[in-house]
């Protein structure tokens, strides 16, 4: 008897047909709610929450395979009291998400927002030496909290601009140290020293409203903020104030508290560039990530270990 598996409909495209050949799969669309039923894997995108709800709905679930290094969309505590297993797709999305988060960090660096806002509304008069001046990266401090596999690309990436690195981190990364120079620092101290702040932390209990008025009051005064980690972890409305009162020099911004709402305020801005979560957008990516999450559920259906199980990661650290 083939095993019920329920599948994100969304990654058919991204998979080989048959992507499970012993499984009778059942594709689910984002839009339709988790289905009742004796499935024993689900692969949900990261906008499908597996809490108690869908647990108490699915009573043969053995796995999770959540298309998404971020977990937070599942009740690790409720699989974990069930027995149902968890896995992430970790390292496959690692360089797109730090080439996004280098591509924010300079076109908000760079004002391209601005420059493009004047091409497209044909308020271009010609190149003039004092026009939309941005800044340079070379000698600039970057500020990585967190230092997982996300964090630390980005810094590296960041060291061949020049850029000097703290981070925080609940252990020392002791090669990506030797390797870069970047210095581990407290949250407070990152704050206050860098002049680009990245975040590179999950949304946890301990990481929702990290950066808050208070958080970002510390920040240098015309420092900039990048985040391509969660929207929670910082305080949208304070977020506005601080670029609205002019202390932030810009942002850079890949998620959202309230996905798929961006606050207006943020649209508009002309120093916010804000991108609809594409972080790991890129084909190459989305495929790995999509056959990394089918691979462990047929892990889970010959009997072999799953390939990337989430635990061992911990707030400010992983990803
Ligand atoms: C993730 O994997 O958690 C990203 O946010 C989407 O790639």
């Amino acid at each position: 008897m083939p095993t019920p598996v329920l599948i994100a409909a969304e990654l058919r495209e991204l998979l080989p047909e048959n992507p499970l050949p012993s499984a009778d799969v059942t594709w689910i669309s984002a839009e339709e709610p988790t289905p009742s039923g004796p499935y024993e894997a689900v692969v949900p995108l990261l906008s499908r929450r597996i809490g108690l709800q869908e647990l108490a709905l699915l009573p043969k679930l053995r796995l999770v395979a959540n298309c998404a290094v971020g977990v937070d969309n599942v009740d690790l505590a409720a699989c974990a009291a069930r027995g149902v297993g968890v896995t992430n797709t970790p390292d496959v999305l690692t360089d797109a998400t730090a080439d996004l988060t280098m591509a924010l960090l300079l076109a908000v660096t760079r004002r391209m927002k601005e420059g493009e806002a004047l091409l497209r509304e044909g308020a271009w008069t010609g190149w003039d030496p004092r026009q939309l001046l941005g800044t340079g990266l070379r000698g600039l401090t970057l500020g990585l909290v967190g230092a997982g596999r996300i964090g630390q690309a980005v810094g590296r990436r960041a060291r061949a601009f020049g850029m000097g690195l703290r981070y925080t981190a609940r252990q020392p990364r002791a090669a990506f140290e030797a390797d870069t120079g970047a210095v581990r620092v407290s949250l407070d101290d990152l704050l206050a020293g860098s002049d680009v702040v990245s975040l590179h932390v999950p949304s946890t209990g301990e990481t929702r409203g990290l950066i808050g008025r208070a958080a970002l009051a510390r920040m240098k005064p015309g420092a900039f903020l990048i985040n391509t980690a969660r929207g929670d972890v910082v305080d949208e409305q304070a977020l506005i104030d601080a670029l609205e009162s002019g202390h932030l020099g810009g942002v850079g911004l890949d998620v959202f508290a309230r996905e798929p709402q961006v606050p207006p305020p943020l649209v508009r801005h002309p120093r916010a560039v804000v991108l609809p979560h594409l972080g790991s957008a890129t084909v190459q990516t989305r495929r790995a990530m999509a056959g990394l999450a089918v691979k462990n559920v047929a892990a889970l259906l010959e009997g072999k270990r799953v390939l990337t199980p989430v635990g061992g990661e911990t707030a400010g650290d992983g990803r």
